[in-house]
């Protein structure tokens, strides 16, 4: 079979909803960055932005107001409410603290676990038919605490996960082999973070398997992976944050998901019962997606060096949640 345990399939959307709501939950860098690629897509019709500061918030949305005459018509509304989410299709959170340089992303724990359990309990309720899709770090754990909270089907609450450390991964094969990275075929999966696992196995290049392409493999292979891992620090050394990749590659999934468009992308999903997982983790997948969120999980063969590596961090994960008490 193509996916393992399909979670819940999606009927196709009615053709009667024309309009589509989403609503992102922090509009600081990374949040702006994920508006600017929904808008730019066309992909809502309205767009909810929320924020703690009523200012900054204010702000923001002037300056993107100021560039209707460029944008297609997207109503922007804004507010420091939770409850303006009502109605939203798609509600993405990227409230919370950011790493300092040399900080891990587990670092930023208790400070946004604190921060979500403010705001979804809250967003579940003004927008039970959404889907939520989180961005603030650590986001595999929070993806848990915001599935715990909300309440939600597990079909309907996704991090961003490896989507962007799979783009990261695909760019540096791309580079290395001098090919266009939309034609590599790559996925990074577990964690977003330290411990995430290159799928070797399986990357293609043109659908030609990439072991035994590369000159001096193992070496150039393992240091690719490991500056897949440093990117995000190496950026925010650079320049305090992350923002470009993160909100095309969020954006992307928007559109997978508000399109209905059932792309396969790893994303963080429930990963209990999968590749010998028996903790309630989320850790990311390459998943089918659609309208309704998860469809599936892929069915990809591992090789027992990358199952190795996935149970790890799995394990790493489960062992921080344990902490937490949710
Ligand atoms: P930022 O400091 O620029 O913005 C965070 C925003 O959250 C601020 O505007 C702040 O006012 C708001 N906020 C804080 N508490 C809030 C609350 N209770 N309600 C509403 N808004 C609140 O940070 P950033 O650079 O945009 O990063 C945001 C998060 O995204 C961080 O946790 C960062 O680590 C994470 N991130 C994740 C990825 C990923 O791949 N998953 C990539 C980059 C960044
Ligand atoms: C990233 C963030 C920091 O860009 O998680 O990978």
């Amino acid at each position: 079979a193509l996916l393992l345990n399909p979670i819940h399939d999606t009927e196709p959307p009615s053709p009667t909803k024309r309009h589509t709501k989403v609503t992102v939950v922090g509009v600081g860098n990374v949040g702006m960055a994920i508006v600017h690629a929904i808008l730019s897509q066309h992909l809502a019709d309205e767009l909810a932005l929320i924020d703690a500061q009523a200012d900054k918030l204010r702000g923001e949305v002037l300056d993107l107001q100021h560039a209707a005459a460029f944008l297609p018509r997207t109503t922007i509304k804004s507010s420091t409410d939770v409850s303006s989410a009502a109605y939203s299709d798609l509600c993405i959170i990227t409230a919370g603290a950011r790493q300092r340089p040399e900080e891990s992303r587990l670092d930023l724990l208790k400070r946004n676990v604190q921060i979500l359990s403010a705001i979804v309990p809250r967003l579940a309720r003004a927008a039970p038919n959404s889907t939520i899709l989180v961005v603030s770090n650590p986001v595999d754990v929070l993806t848990y605490v915001t599935y715990r909270l909300s309440g939600f089907p597990a079909n309907r609450v996704i991090g961003s996960g490896t989507n962007l450390d799979s783009s990261r991964f695909r760019f540096m094969i791309a580079e290395h082999l001098r090919v266009n990275a939309h034609d590599v075929q790559a996925y990074m999966v577990g964690e977003h973070g330290d411990s995430s696992v290159a799928l070797w196995s399986s990357v293609s290049v043109g659908g030609v398997g990439i072991v035994g392409l590369v000159k001096g493999e193992d070496a150039v292979l393992e240091e690719m992976r490991e500056r897949v891992v440093k990117s995000a620090y190496e950026v925010i050394a650079l320049k305090g944050y992350t923002s470009w990749a993160i909100g095309y590659s969020v954006g992307s999934l928007a559109g997978t998901l508000l399109r209905d468009q059932r792309k396969i992308q790893p994303v963080s999903v429930v990963a209990k019962g999968f590749h010998g997982i028996e903790e309630e983790v989320f850790l990311s997948l390459p998943a089918q997606l659609g309208r309704n969120g998860v469809i599936g999980v892929v069915n990809v063969e591992l090789t027992e060096e990358e199952t190795k590596r996935l149970r790890a961090s799995a394990k790493k994960l489960w062992e921080v949640q344990q902490e937490l008490g949710i």
